[in-house]
């Protein structure tokens, strides 16, 4: 993870808008709590890491989830699909759940996230 930014109290700086690929993803930790950053252009989401259907990772190992197209990504484990502006599962087990929504902030290219535990 890249710690190019200076932080705020009570926000962790995670990296540049730039470090998320265009389209995908990026897994992360705040507080201790997995976390996965989406972006679309100069779009960024961040949600916790687990998946409402069993509560687990939505990646089947450390590192990306999968994404389709920029749009939706898809849980590892049995394929739900989840929109990256709300979080909404729109196809699988657990639809009509969401993720839980991780508050950011991105300022001069540096995406910066609010304590999950907070919410
Ligand atoms: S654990 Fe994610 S779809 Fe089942």
């Amino acid at each position: 993870m890249t710690s190019c930014c200076p932080g705020r109290e009570a926000e962790a700086a995670l990296c540049r808008v730039e470090d998320i690929p265009d389209g995908g993803s990026l897994t992360a930790a705040v507080a201790a709590r997995p976390v996965i950053l989406l972006r679309r252009g100069d779009a960024v989401w961040g949600y916790l890491n687990r998946c409402p259907h069993f509560s687990v990772t939505l990646n089947a190992a450390r590192g990306t989830v999968l994404t389709y197209e920029g749009q939706v990504l898809m849980c590892a484990h049995h394929s739900a699909l989840f929109r990256f502006e709300d979080g909404l599962c729109i196809e699988g087990p657990c639809q009509g759940a969401a993720l839980d929504a991780l508050p950011l902030r991105v300022e001069e290219g540096c995406v910066y996230a609010g304590d999950p535990q907070a919410r």
